[in-house]
């Protein structure tokens, strides 16, 4: 069985939402202390939908892979929703990511969460930080 799956390979290969939105409502930018990789994404808001995302990832390609996927998901999305989106839907959604590769997945919604808690402080929004907790990072990463 191949280590990728079509899904994977194709939004590593034609990665969707490529670049930044120079205006973003938030912006949120995180990075795994073990690889180095970094993920930063960009989120501009219209009556709390998602009407743009963008991301830059400078890392493997299951990060791209996730990043593409995780911003195809949230994209004209509310962003309650856009918060709840967590690491293993997206791996479910390009229909899994090898064991050693979860981590990967996991900068994506931890990008979203930075991005979002971005706008609520801009924004001066009350939220509850235990929605803003880590992400449901897998052992691959100990
Ligand atoms: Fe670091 Fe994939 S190896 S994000």
């Amino acid at each position: 069985m191949a280590l990728y799956s079509e899904k994977v390979m194709d939004h590593f290969r034609n990665p969707r939402n490529v670049g930044v939105i120079e205006d973003a409502d938030g912006v949120g930018e995180v990075g795994n202390a073990k690889c180095g990789d970094i993920m930063k994404i960009y989120l501009k808001i219209r009556d709390g939908i998602v009407e743009d995302v963008k991301f830059e990832t400078f890392g493997c390609g299951s990060a791209i892979a996730s990043s593409s996927m995780a911003t195809e998901m949230i994209k004209g999305r509310p962003l309650a929703e856009a918060l709840r989106l967590s690491n293993r839907a997206v791996v479910e959604a390009l229909d899994g990511l090898p064991a050693h590769k979860l981590h990967c997945s996991v900068l994506a919604e931890e990008a979203i969460k930075a991005a979002v808690r971005d706008y609520y402080e801009k924004n001066g929004i009350a939220y509850d930080p235990a929605e803003f907790s880590a992400g449901d990072c897998p052992s691959c990463c100990g």
